[in-house]
Order: structure tokens, then C-alpha cells, then sequence
């Protein structure tokens, strides 16, 4: 049986006429019944009763027409998927941790897709942990992390060090001390840090900038994630250490303030699989570094590629 027994039949099953049926498949009718005479010799069965002024289906024919309609209709699909498949060339799954979305990962994205139309992308939001399996699974092909995470398997590029700077409260007394703070001046507060789970996290950065200086904040307080914190900062609750980029993200209750020391600052990690030399992985990073240079963003030199 092939293909076209099934659309001839269904064309007189659907029209119930020789002549009609005939004229939608746009052949004559003698070749038309001879297919459908074909096709009751080769299964052996009686698909339509003829003896009645109107054609008829059988109970085995009606058997017959629930089923061939499917299975012409997942023949289509079947066409249209692997026309689909054959005209997107590639793939490219990212996975990123929330805090880049503050900073160049949109821009990134939407010019990716402007420039590799034929690219289909997709974001997963994952911690930095959670990249590093997702990219051994093969779930992912690329991470934008923070967490500086060493594996054989994976290669790791570090594009910039993002300065932290400090949210506050408006009015705030530290909004008004100086134009410039230093961590020191942050241990009388309550700092709200993020994410609390999982760890370790950028929540750990900021901790190893208090404790690497022997200093520790009055009170700690720790919430699921970076908008948390700073409705909390504007709540009065607290200050937060966030990446400097969240300063785009104006709020007129929050104001925002650098941090004296160059060392504080929290990386943005791009991580592949080692062994991962594809176009669209080239392509992306390249595409980042001409994004910074036109942006006028400081970024590490490429000469630090490496795992
Ligand atoms: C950036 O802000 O530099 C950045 C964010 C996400 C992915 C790559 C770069």
C-alpha cells in the first residue's frame, strides 16, 4: 500500500462520488477507481458498498478513514517538521544566572538573533552549579555564571569583573556621608544578600569581600533574589552589594553608591563544553567582545582564554 491509495481514498470517503473525488485529486476518474479497486484487492476487504444509488463506506471502510486521515495527517507534520529541521541549521541553548540580565545579556541576545536568523536560541535561568551539569548533559551549549568553577570538562572564559557598588535607601544617612563608600562603612547595617540558595553563589562574593577584610556586617539577611533585595533596601530593611550593572535599573527609593576598592568586583563567567569549537559558540563571543568595545565596556583581555 502506498501513499496514494490513502489520499485517493480519503478523497472519496470525504466527496462519497467517483466523479468529484476525482476532480479535487485533479486526475480522471477510470485511473481513480482503478486505485481504489487496487487497494480493496491488496487488503482483501470491501472499503465501499456500491450497490446503492450513493456510494457508501463500509463499517470496514469507516475502520479504514479514521485511521488513514491520521496518517496522513502526521505525514504532513512529518513534511513540515523536517523542512523545519533542515532550514534551522543550528541550535544554541544559554543558560545565565539572573544578575546578568542587568547587563549585557539582553543587548547580546537581541543581536545574536538580528545576526544568525537561522539560529534557534533559547535562555534557561540556572545558577553557575547548575550550568556546569546542564553543559555536561548536553541541556545547554553555553552558562553566563559568576562562580569561578574549576572542571576538566569545561571552559571557562572570564569576559569582565564587574564592580560592585552598594544600594541604599534614599535618605539614607550612607546616601549622604560621602560620595564614595568603603566597605567598612557598611558593618553597622543589615545587609541583604542573594541568592540564598543554591551556594555557592554570588550571596558568597560579597560574604568573602566583608570576611577577606576582617569585617562583618551588623546583621545578615538573606533573600531568594536581586529584585527581593532591593525592594527590601528601598523598604528600609537594609543595604545590598549588587553588581554595578543593577544601577540601570533606576528605582527613585534606592540610590546608589561606588565602592572605593577597585578589587571589589564580582566576575561574569562564560562557560562551554571543552571541546565545544562550534561557529555559534565563536560567533557569540566575539559578538560580546565587539559589544564591549562599541559599548566602551573594560573588559579582561582575550589573551586570559582558558579553562
Ligand atoms: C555582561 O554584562 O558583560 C554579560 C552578561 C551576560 C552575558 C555576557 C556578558
Amino acid at each position: 500500500m502506498e501513499m496514494r491509495h490513502l489520499r485517493y481514498f480519503v478523497a472519496v470517503a470525504e466527496e462519497l462520488s467517483f466523479t468529484r473525488a476525482a476532480q479535487r485529486l485533479h486526475i480522471a476518474q477510470p485511473p481513480l477507481s482503478r486505485q481504489i479497486q487496487q487497494l480493496e484487492q491488496l487488503l482483501g476487504v470491501q472499503l465501499f458498498e456500491r450497490n446503492s444509488r450513493q456510494l457508501k463506506l463500509t463499517e470496514t471502510g469507516k475502520f479504514f478513514y479514521s485511521h488513514a486521515v491520521q496518517l496522513l495527517a502526521q505525514t504532513a507534520d512529518l513534511e513540515s517538521m523536517t523542512r523545519r529541521v533542515g532550514n534551522i541549521e543550528r541550535s544554541l541553548a544559554v543558560g545565565y544566572v539572573g544578575s546578568t540580565l542587568y547587563g549585557m545579556l539582553p543587548k547580546i541576545i537581541r543581536r545574536f538573533r538580528d545576526e544568525n536568523t537561522t539560529v534557534e536560541l533559547s535562555l534557561h535561568e540556572m545558577s553557575t552549579m547548575d550550568q556546569i551539569r546542564a553543559l555536561k548533559d548536553g541541556h545547554i551549549d553555553v552558562g553566563f555564571g559568576r562562580i569561578r568553577h574549576e572542571d576538566a570538562n569545561i571552559r571557562r572564559v572570564i569576559l569582565r569583573e564587574e564592580k560592585m557598588i552598594v544600594a541604599c535607601p534614599v535618605g539614607h544617612p550612607l546616601s549622604l556621608l560621602k560620595p564614595v563608600l568603603a566597605l567598612r562603612d557598611l558593618v553597622g547595617e543589615t545587609l541583604i544578600i542573594f541568592p540564598k540558595t543554591p551556594r555557592p553563589s554570588y550571596a558568597d562574593q560579597v560574604l568573602a569581600a566583608f570576611h577577606d577584610r576582617a569585617l562583618k556586617p551588623r546583621q545578615i539577611y538573606e533573600v531568594r533574589e536581586l529584585q527581593i533585595a532591593l525592594g527590601l533596601v528601598a523598604a528600609g530593611e537594609g543595604i545590598s552589594v549588587v553588581p554595578s550593572s543593577v544601577h540601570g535599573l533606576k528605582r527613585g527609593d534606592v540610590s546608589y553608591k561606588e565602592l572605593d576598592d577597585p578589587t571589589l568586583v564580582s566576575p561574569i563567567i562564560m562557560s562551554m563544553r571543552a571541546l565545544d569549537e562550534s561557529r555559534d559558540i565563536r560567533e557569540l563571543l566575539e559578538l560580546i567582545y565587539r559589544l564591549y568595545e562599541e559599548e566602551r565596556i573594560p573588559y579582561v583581555p582575550r589573551a586570559d582564554l582558558g579553562r
